[in-house]
């Protein structure tokens, strides 16, 4: 039977590729930030959510197609680093999302850290489209700002739609070895099976609106099921940090339920289970990035999904990449904290302790890991 009314909870998206494809700064033209700018070396070293409201989506794709139906509530969007050294949290980035972006740019074609992201995610069968980002680059490329792409390329010159259709078909060709279908989005019948390039800039937002119609529109028709909105918590610790005026804090993903200021959680400590009250739970504006140091907003409550700065006394020893939960009411608080440890052995297990070597400290558990491997 159709339900009266679909209760979807927003999408999450995970943003992957090699180093300096262009992800964040993709985000930052969705988001009209400078978020990469300020970044060390230009390079993202932790995990980014952003939350897209589906107002924003609606307004940034209306040139698409003005009656586009929104059935989620929004978007969040998990940021991910690139580099080499950061396979952890790409790993954990793609570990949680419903969808992802495989970000390549159209100057250099498939790279290391493509592959080792399409590897993540052909083991999940996790759904993805390509941007093919940087084709302001293309040479003689005219700017149409923000346009949809089928418009933009309409705009450019024989030689730049040459020099397009000549990259486009050694990328294909390049995913082909991998494996893998792929074919303009506008010209797929077979999304699922073969795979959606949408062909972006960053810097001047050509493709833009298409990359997040597609997204949206294809989680919405696709997996109604898995969006189904569920009580039932699923969380992910994503960094542990230090910040000025609220002591150490966790930065999660809530990708199902409902949390609540007051509520008892437990969270993987490296000495074992954490057992504590959830004091305040803080988002960035919608449209801002978790990990920018900002203004947070103060919520009673907040419904997945969405990424989330908890506050809360003795999260000092809080493990990344490991699950938080909530003690119910009819909860054991000892089953909990059981089922809370069984996470820190696949963290613990990446970790290789053995023989001699250097201290190594980190602003992040995530960059830690980072260093440890490299
Ligand atoms: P990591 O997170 O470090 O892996 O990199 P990233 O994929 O997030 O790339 P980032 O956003 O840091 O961009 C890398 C560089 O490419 C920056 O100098 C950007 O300004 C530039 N860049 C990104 N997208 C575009 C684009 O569409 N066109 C042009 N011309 N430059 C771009
Ligand atoms: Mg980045
Ligand atoms: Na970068």
């Amino acid at each position: 039977p159709k339900l009266a009314e679909e209760d979807l909870r927003s999408p999450i998206c995970c943003i992957m590729g090699h180093v300096d494809t262009g992800k964040t700064k993709l985000l930052d033209c969705i988001r009209g930030t400078n978020v990469q700018e300020g970044e060390a070396g230009g390079i993202t070293q932790q995990i980014g959510a952003t939350y897209f409201p589906a107002e924003n989506i609606r307004d940034r794709t209306k040139e698409l197609k003005a009656d586009a139906k929104l059935k989620v509530p929004g978007l969040l969007v998990i940021d991910t680093p690139g580099h080499e050294s950061f396979t952890n949290l790409r790993s954990r980035g793609s570990g949680l999302c419903d969808i992802a972006i495989l970000v390549v740019d159209i100057m250099h074609g498939l790279e290391p850290q493509t592959i080792e992201s399409l590897n993540l995610l052909k083991m999940r069968n996790t759904e993805f489209i390509v941007a093919l980002n940087k084709v302001d680059r293309l040479y003689g490329w005219k700017t149409c700002r923000n346009a949809p792409i089928v418009k933009a390329m309409k705009q450019q010159s024989k030689d730049v739609q040459n020099e397009f259709n000549m990259r486009l078909i050694q990328i294909i060709t390049q995913f082909k070895e991998q494996g893998l279908n792929t074919e303009l989005y506008y010209k797929n019948k077979e999304m699922g099976e073969t795979f959606s390039i949408v062909p972006t800039s960053a810097i001047s937002g050509e493709g833009i609106p298409d990359m997040l119609l597609l997204l949206v529109q294809w989680t919405q028709k696709t997996m109604v099921e898995k969006l189904t909105f569920s009580n039932e918590i699923q969380c992910t610790v994503l960094e542990v940090k230090v910040i000025e005026g609220h002591g150490t804090t966790i930065d999660v993903v809530l990708v199902n339920g409902v949390l609540h200021e007051g509520d008892q959680i437990v969270v993987c400590g490296l000495q074992g289970p954490i057992v504590t009250t959830i004091r305040a739970l803080l988002t960035p504006h919608p449209m801002k990035e978790l990990r920018v140091k900002g203004t947070y907003l103060h919520h009673k409550e907040i419904k997945a999904a969405q990424g989330i700065k908890i506050t809360a006394q003795g999260l000092e020893h809080a493990i990344a990449g490991t699950g938080l939960y909530v003690v119910g009411p009819d909860d054991d608080l000892e089953d909990v904290k059981e089922v809370t440890m069984e996470d820190m052995k696949s963290v613990m297990n990446r970790i290789d302790k053995s023989g001699e070597g250097v201290y190594v400290q980190a602003s992040t558990l995530g960059s830690l890991e980072a260093l440890l491997e490299f």
